[in-house]
């Protein structure tokens, strides 16, 4: 029997050892006894980090959609997969059941079939948060085209590069999309788009907000018509445990984005088994992860690793401030919301709202709360466990990449004692290790590196979509034979880590090593701060000095800036020590964010060295409009 869910903390640390001595047997029980195979595998495990290549469940053959859809129709076919809850609270929500699902995505992939999508080519999803987003993905996955879901908030020059840069031969898009009380006109930013590509042969636009938009003849079609026409019956095509399901792009260190190519068995074995323990997610739960489709977040625990496990999962169209700052917590009423996984930055968002709006709704039906995609300051965990958690919902604060495909550092909750702003512990089969400066393992405890990864992991990404060298440089140049995350780690005295931030984002001031995440979380403690982030800057003594921006929580803070700087200093020198106080403090009205909501400290870091004729495309940010007033402002 494999150990497929985890209770308690011995049967944690005793799977884990066996993950990591026997990884090859462990993970083919888990790969043998949870899922669905056409053919199994002749080999689990080929790697070598040096060329980079690594096969898991080489030889197997399966369809993904099998094991999310397909399996569970005898079982619990009239079980609700997705809900879907639109922007307006006051239009109607969907249930779609497991059959239901099963029927629409085989009408989706007949569709895609009569348009000449075949087995390999790449299709770009450019479609809000709305059901079709998640159907038009498995039904890529159904026929073996290999989907690119481009996050439906970028810019036409954003989404054209990501569509030619995997040669693209179909989008799909919708009329337009709500956010708020906003709607966005989508499909004129795909035809833009589409004049500087040309290997786009149809474009599938759904009806979302019945706008008057111009359809090209011949290339565009509009999608309700082509279902409903469509068979609910088909077959999946038998994938190849390698061959790619999907490509996601992310930013890197140059403006070129990086396609990560995602494997097909790999990917659906770990995503799955994550889901299962990290949320620990029990039949008829009800889960809610606040991501978009279009962030790995909501590939894996939105779509495949929930429906892979049978899961009833929320797909929510809408932002967190419409109608009003209680909407989130509305939806865990109305659905009687268990797991609930959402970003520090919306918990900071909310947390400035007080809590008025949390009294007003039933959240007793919550069991574990998740936060995802930058670390999670001191203030914000203690709000979202005191206020939202009412102390009794243990955090999980997940840490992961795009690239990694499935959560990597994470507390098991009610399994793993929590500790606000750390990790805590790997998850079974992830073998981190801190590297120094130099090159060498940090062994033992209490120690700061960079965060490496020795081992593979079956749903790591296999390259960067036409460009594999670029993928070796980025990810295994650092150290030998190591997967290099980017990103800095602390392992305290009983083995947790806590992510200090990315390691572009470590200063070293008169020698010494600062991570901006731990002085931030100073900051934010001052209880007139909203956020902030720190850069560095040249500084003639120390080499790289602090310079700190600062937004507060009322812009017309009563007591003056000087004296507000001394407190965030001594707050600081308090924490973490004098070294790390800051030279410059400037008060913001905002900082500027990626669509994701991650702060953009390349551009803070240009502003603060005084490189602000060189601030590259800040067009495809969420609030453009403050970086011109951080200028004005700049000390
Ligand atoms: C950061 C998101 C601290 C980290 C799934 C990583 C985190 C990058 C955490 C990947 C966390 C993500 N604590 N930092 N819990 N989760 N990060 O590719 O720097 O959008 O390298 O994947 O986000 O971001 P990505």
């Amino acid at each position: 029997m494999s150990n497929y869910h985890i209770k308690h903390l011995e049967e944690y640390y005793q799977v884990y050892r066996k993950s990591i001595r026997e990884p090859e047997s462990f993970w083919e029980e888990i790969a043998e006894e949870h899922f669905l195979w056409r053919k199994k595998w002749d080999k689990v495990l080929d790697w070598d980090f040096s060329k980079p290549e690594v096969k898991w469940f080489e030889g197997a053959k399966l369809n993904i959609t099998e094991n999310c859809i397909d399996r569970h129709l005898a079982t619990r076919g009239d079980k609700t997969a997705i809900i879907f809850e639109p922007n307006n609270p006051d239009d109607e929500a969907e249930h779609i059941s497991y059959r239901q699902l099963y029927e629409r995505v085989n009408q989706f992939a007949n569709v895609l079939k009569s348009k000449g999508v075949k087995k390999g080519d790449r299709v770009c999803i450019y479609v809000p948060m709305i059901p079709e987003l998640a159907i038009a993905t498995l039904a890529c996955a159904r026929i073996g085209a290999i989907h690119s879901v481009v996050f439906a908030g970028f810019s036409s020059k954003a989404l054209s590069t990501r569509i030619n840069d995997c040669d693209c031969k179909m989008v799909i898009t919708a009329d337009g999309s709500y956010r708020g009380a906003k709607t966005i006109d989508l499909k004129g930013i795909v035809d833009e788009a589409l004049e500087s590509c040309s290997g786009v042969e149809n474009v599938l636009v759904a009806k979302r907000i019945n706008s008057g938009i111009s359809m090209k003849e011949g290339r565009d079609f509009w999608l309700q018509p082509l279902l409903d026409s469509a068979s609910k019956e088909g077959n999946a095509e038998v994938m190849d445990a390698e061959d790619p399901l999907f490509i996601l792009y992310t930013s890197g260190s140059t403006g070129k984005p990086k396609g990560m190519v995602h494997s097909s068995a790999g990917y659906m074995v770990y995503t799955a088994y994550t889901f299962k323990n990290v949320f620990q997610y029990k039949e008829n739960d009800v889960y809610w992860c606040t991501a978009d489709v279009g962030w790995i977040t909501g590939h894996s625990y939105i779509i495949y690793g929930p429906l892979a496990n049978g899961a009833t999962t929320v797909m929510f169209e809408g932002v967190p401030s419409y109608p009003d700052f209680g909407r989130f917590w509305e939806i865990v009423e109305k659905y009687k919301v268990n797991q609930f996984y959402t970003a520090p930055t919306a918990i900071r968002a909310l947390a400035k709202q007080g809590t008025k709006l949390v009294e007003k709704y039933d959240l007793s039906s919550l069991k574990v709360l998740g936060s995802v995609g930058e670390p999670i300051n001191e203030e914000a965990w203690h709000w979202y466990n005191d206020n939202i958690g009412k102390k009794k919902s243990p955090i999980v604060d997940t840490w992961w990449q795009t690239e990694t495909g499935g959560i990597m550092i994470t507390p098991i909750p009610y399994v793993t004692p929590t500790k606000p702003t750390y990790a805590t512990l790997p998850f079974i089969g992830i073998q981190p290790a801190l590297m120094g400066e130099n090159g060498n393992e940090l062994k033992g405890n209490q120690v700061d590196g960079r965060l490496c990864i020795k081992f593979p992991w079956p749903s790591m990404a296999r390259t960067i979509w036409g460009n594999h060298q670029r993928y070796k440089e980025t990810y295994f140049s650092a150290f030998d034979n190591m997967y290099f995350t980017g990103d800095g780690a602390f392992r305290d005295e009983v083995g947790y880590y806590r992510i200090t931030g990315r390691v572009d984002d470590v200063i070293i001031v008169s020698g010494h090593n600062l991570g901006t995440a731990p002085i931030e979380d100073a900051i934010n403690e001052h209880p007139a701060v909203a956020e902030s982030a720190i850069v560095g800057f040249p500084h003639d003594i120390k080499g790289s000095a602090l310079y700190g921006y600062v937004t507060l929580k009322d812009a017309g803070e009563s007591r003056n800036h000087e004296n507000l700087s001394k407190e965030i200093n001594q707050l600081i020198a308090d924490r973490i020590g004098p070294i790390a106080k800051l030279d410059k403090i400037q008060f913001t009205e905002g900082l500027p964010k990626t669509r994701s909501g991650k702060i953009m400290r390349r551009i803070l870091r240009k502003i603060a060295h005084n490189e602000m004729d060189n601030l590259g495309d800040i067009s495809t940010l969420l609030n453009p409009e403050v970086v011109q007033s951080i200028i004005d402002n700049k000390l």
